[in-house]
């Protein structure tokens, strides 16, 4: 059994390569996995909005002392680290746009990335607070950058990841979606494929 949770992202909901493969990952993995838990969160549909100074000064501002205003702040971010520290299992579907992730997954990321909530500052460097939570990246793009410099998703995703503590990172890669049929067809077998192979060794 598994906790689920699952991040949307891409603009087109379920015409979306990233959220197609998604479903059908996580249609595999519940049935691997059976009384599983999953929630959803679509941050396309219901976008967060960008971080705002007001709103991360009322994180630095001890609960007790925050005004009704920091208080109503500094409650979304709590609510969305809540939300992830409750699961066990990250799958988030990620289109590529303009060379990065959505800017909504990024203002997902700025509230659950917190000093003193799921990092820790410390002597030897940050220190991430989360444990034993796996996480798969389900990657859609129109081009090819898998393992080059351009793909600034991968580095930057196991980065702040990992940052939190999360290091059981696997990525699945749709490339090519945008360079033709045939390209597009084969990107999305190799996701197919590679999906298969990572819910066989799934523990
Ligand atoms: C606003 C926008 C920007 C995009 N920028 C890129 C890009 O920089 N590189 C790329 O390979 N594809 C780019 N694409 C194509 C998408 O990555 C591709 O359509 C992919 O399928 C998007 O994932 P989705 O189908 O889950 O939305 C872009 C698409 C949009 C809508």
């Amino acid at each position: 059994m598994k906790r689920i949770l699952y991040v949307r992202s891409s603009l087109f909901a379920d015409a979306s390569v990233s959220n197609q493969l998604a479903d059908e990952f996580l249609l595999d993995l519940t049935a691997k996995y059976p009384h599983s838990e999953v929630t959803s969160l679509d941050l396309a549909a219901q976008p967060l909005p960008h971080l705002s100074a007001a709103e991360f000064q009322a994180w630095l501002v001890p609960e007790s002392e925050r005004t009704p205003e920091q208080q109503q702040l500094a409650a979304l971010s709590d609510r969305l680290i809540g939300q992830l520290l409750a699961h066990d299992t990250l799958v988030l579907a990620i289109p590529m746009y303009n060379l990065g992730i959505p800017s909504t997954l990024k203002a997902w990321i700025d509230r659950v990335a917190r000093a003193g909530k799921t990092f820790r500052y410390t002597a030897q460097g940050p220190q991430g607070l989360l444990d034993g939570v796996t996480a798969h990246l389900l990657l859609a793009r129109g081009g090819e950058y898998r393992g080059t410099p351009l793909d600034t998703q991968t580095g930057h995703l196991q980065s702040v990841l990992g940052l939190m503590g999360i290091t059981a990172i696997e990525s699945v890669y749709a490339e090519g979606l945008n360079m033709g049929n045939a390209r597009r067809a084969q990107g999305l077998a190799e996701a197919r494929s590679a999906m298969k192979t990572l819910l066989s060794e799934a523990a």
